[in-house]
């Protein structure tokens, strides 16, 4: 079956690519307004894009009535954000923060969600994610159809200490790591399921 971007709704593009284009990494976000208000959503049109500085991308839809979601608008206001890895027990935490609510509403708050404070920027990391990356706003793309894509410079990279197994040359257990991944609908991935394949020298 064949489909033609120009043929078809923004609905079906954007079923097309969420159903297609999976497992996706879950970047829980934290974030801040100008007044220190805290806000927490997960995005996973989310991924790493470059090591020299380290960079990650994330990908916004607008809300349905067109306006922009508390994230990305803290971000643009604020310039920082913090992207926080989600594992299995933060899961059901992370989903109610997915709720559509008010900006003045704090979503970690309503989620029981425990903050650590962040080293450089105002926004804190979430304390039981395994691994949380302190980021810099770095580049701001418009899409036409009210969508938006922030590149983000990670400053810091914070790791719970189990998950790292080896600092010289540095070496991460992922099974300790244990991150979720976002598959269709209300669907989501474990790692647990891993095959190996050599590279060719
Ligand atoms: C696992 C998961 C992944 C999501 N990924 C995205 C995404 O990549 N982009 C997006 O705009 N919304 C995504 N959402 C929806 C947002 O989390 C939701 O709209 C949230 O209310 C936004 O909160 P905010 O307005 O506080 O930023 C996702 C939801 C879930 C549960």
């Amino acid at each position: 079956m064949h489909f033609s971007s120009d043929e078809i709704s923004s609905e079906t593009a954007y079923k097309l690519l969420v159903s297609t284009i999976v497992p996706r990494p879950i970047a829980f976000v934290t974030s801040m307004d100008l007044e220190g208000k805290l806000n927490g959503a997960p995005f996973s049109f989310f991924n790493a894009m470059g090591g020299a500085p380290p960079v990650i991308v994330l990908g916004f839809q607008p809300n349905p009535d067109g306006s922009q979601k508390d994230t990305p608008n803290n971000i643009l206001s604020s310039k920082e954000f913090v992207v926080n890895i989600v594992d299995e027990p933060l899961a059901v935490q992370m989903n109610i923060c997915a709720s559509s609510l008010p900006p003045d509403i704090d979503e970690l708050a309503l989620a029981n969600i425990k903050t650590a404070s962040s080293l450089d920027i105002a926004p804190p990391r979430i304390k039981a994610s395994p691994a949380s990356m302190e980021c810099r706003l770095m580049e701001n793309i418009s899409l036409s159809g009210g969508g938006r894509i922030i590149l983000g410079e990670i400053m810091h990279f914070h790791l719970r200490d189990d998950v790292v197994t080896q600092i010289d040359p540095l070496r991460i257990d992922i099974n300790k790591l244990a991150p979720i991944s976002r598959l269709n609908g209300p669907f989501y991935g474990r790692i647990t399921d891993q095959f190996k394949i050599e590279r060719p020298q």
